[in-house]
């Protein structure tokens, strides 16, 4: 098990020309989804909505709202990675529902007092899109072990996205996006700093 997360860390990388006209089998499809859907997040609010654009004229223009990258609109699919902003609302029913769900009857109204004074201080935008971030992270890894591949894009004029998938942008921000697919380049050598210099034991 170690052996094979450690393969998989190692195989993963940033694709950036896609087959194109392979597929996606929706069982793999859903199997990305599923490792978004079950990824963890700040008070268990998972933060994420995902959109799943396929639509060869979607895609191109999502590709014009990246800056042109090229992996985005030949990629098989791409997901589009919202991030909840209104429903984090202390007073929206979703808030509500889903911290319910984390913390028993007694322990309720304490709880959203905490979360009431966590949101005020909170750069609420910039706190749901990092937790979008740890789903996308557990997605690229799924892809890979589903034999795909993928290139998070960070690189894209948000309110051009949202404008192509009329987005209502007080509920949403676009957190990041997700081309997938089989890639079509070599993979390059992976470049990492080594851990002496990125770690200090204390
Ligand atoms: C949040 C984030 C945003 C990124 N944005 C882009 C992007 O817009 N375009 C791109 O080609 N790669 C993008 N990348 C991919 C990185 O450039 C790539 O992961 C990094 O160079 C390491 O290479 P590797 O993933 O192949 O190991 C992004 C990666 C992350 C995590």
């Amino acid at each position: 098990m170690k052996q094979q997360l450690a393969e998989l860390f190692h195989r993963r990388y940033a694709c950036h020309v896609f087959e194109p006209g392979r597929s996606i089998a929706s069982q793999d499809l859903e199997f990305v989804l599923e490792a978004g859907r079950l990824s963890p997040s700040s008070f268990g609010l998972e933060h994420w909505k995902f959109i799943v654009v396929q639509s060869p004229e979607l895609k191109q223009a999502l590709q014009g709202a990246c800056f042109q990258q090229a992996q985005v609109g030949g990629a098989a699919a791409v997901i589009v990675i919202l991030a909840k902003l209104a429903e984090l609302d202390p007073d929206s029913p979703y808030l509500r529902r889903l911290l319910e769900r984390e913390y028993p009857d007694e322990q309720l109204a304490q709880a959203l007092n905490n979360y009431r004074s966590f949101h005020a201080a909170t750069d609420v935008r910039a706190w749901s899109v990092s937790q979008c971030h740890i789903a996308a992270a557990n997605m690229m890894l799924a892809a890979t072990a589903a034999g795909l591949d993928s290139c998070a894009i960070g690189g894209f004029l948000p309110d051009q996205v949202k404008a192509i998938l009329q987005i209502d942008p007080a509920q949403y921000e676009v957190a990041l996006i997700l081309p997938i697919g089989y890639c079509a380049e070599k993979p390059h050598e992976k470049r990492r700093l080594p851990l002496t210099e990125l770690v200090e034991y204390r």
